[in-house]
């Protein structure tokens, strides 16, 4: 699978970073009644999958991923933070293995950007859910990213993501398209919130925890391959990364909004 992040250790502190820092606003919302059977598919290393263990301490989680090597990491997370209520599983969301309607929900976060079939995925993941039961999905939009000092640069710079995403099968501005997918997907009652991360420097925490630490080390994540590809230069591609650490220092300000939809199957 040409896929956009790697699974290297960077890369798993950028999304522990990411969640630890997100949680809240993401997460606060999402709590599971006593004996549900809840499937969370692509876990990834588990960044997620502690906050909905300890959120939902007496849910049973079923968290699955086509990476062996996250999976890995996953437990060793869900592990070290004391929880026993996760069972892990290497699969993939389009070859599942379980039985028709035996989960009560299903929680999907940060994995929908990242395929080609995004509305046969949601079909699939529907096809496991009680009637009655919920689906509820996040994911990020990258064209809802806007700053001060504004820079062409760095709308540049995030661009060579959107497209190495998109030619990847993805699409990292999914997040505007969550009702609509919902929706054709047969879901009933979908509600979708934005969350709109607000950073400016009297939030320390968030300058270094997101606005440094998982976006702009994102972007800045896929400078060789959007160098080899060809679709920008190193001057340009530089200029935007120092003009996104630039919306870091004092006076500037960051915005990115993410969108969590949740949709009942009747
Ligand atoms: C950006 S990560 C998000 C991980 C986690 N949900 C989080 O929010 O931190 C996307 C994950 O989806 C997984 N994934 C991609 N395609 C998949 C598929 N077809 N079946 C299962 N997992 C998949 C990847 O291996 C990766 O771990």
């Amino acid at each position: 699978m040409n896929y956009v992040h790697g699974y290297d250790s960077r890369e798993n502190r950028r999304l522990q970073d990411q969640a630890n820092t997100l949680v809240e606003l993401l997460h606060a919302d999402t709590a599971y009644p006593d004996g549900s059977r809840v499937l969370e598919a692509g876990c990834g290393v588990g960044a997620q999958t502690v906050t909905l263990a300890r959120n939902s301490p007496n849910a049973s989680f079923v968290s699955i991923d086509i990476s062996e090597d996250s999976i890995v990491e996953a437990k060793r997370a869900v592990e070290s933070a004391g929880f026993s209520n996760v069972r892990f599983q290497q699969a993939d969301i389009f070859n599942l293995n379980f039985e028709p309607e035996s989960f009560d929900h299903v929680f999907v976060c940060h994995v929908l950007e990242h395929l080609s079939q995004p509305d046969k995925a949601l079909s699939v993941l529907k096809s496991l859910i009680k009637v009655g039961g919920t689906i509820t999905v996040i994911e990020g939009d990258h064209g809802s990213t806007y700053f001060y000092p504004d820079s062409e640069a760095a709308h540049k710079a995030i661009d060579c993501q959107v497209v190495l995403q998109k030619q990847a099968g993805g699409n990292a501005m999914i997040g505007r398209e969550l009702y609509p997918l919902l929706s054709k997907a047969g879901f009933s009652s979908i509600h979708v919130s934005p969350r709109m991360v607000y950073v400016d420097s009297s939030k320390p925490e968030l300058v270094e925890g997101f606005t440094k630490n998982t976006f702009t080390a994102m972007i800045e994540g896929v400078r060789n391959t959007a160098l080899k590809a060809g679709i920008i230069d190193s001057i340009a591609f530089d200029q935007g990364i120092q003009d996104l650490y630039r919306t870091a220092e004092s006076d500037g300000v960051f915005c990115y909004t993410f969108f969590k939809a949740v949709g009942t199957k009747s």
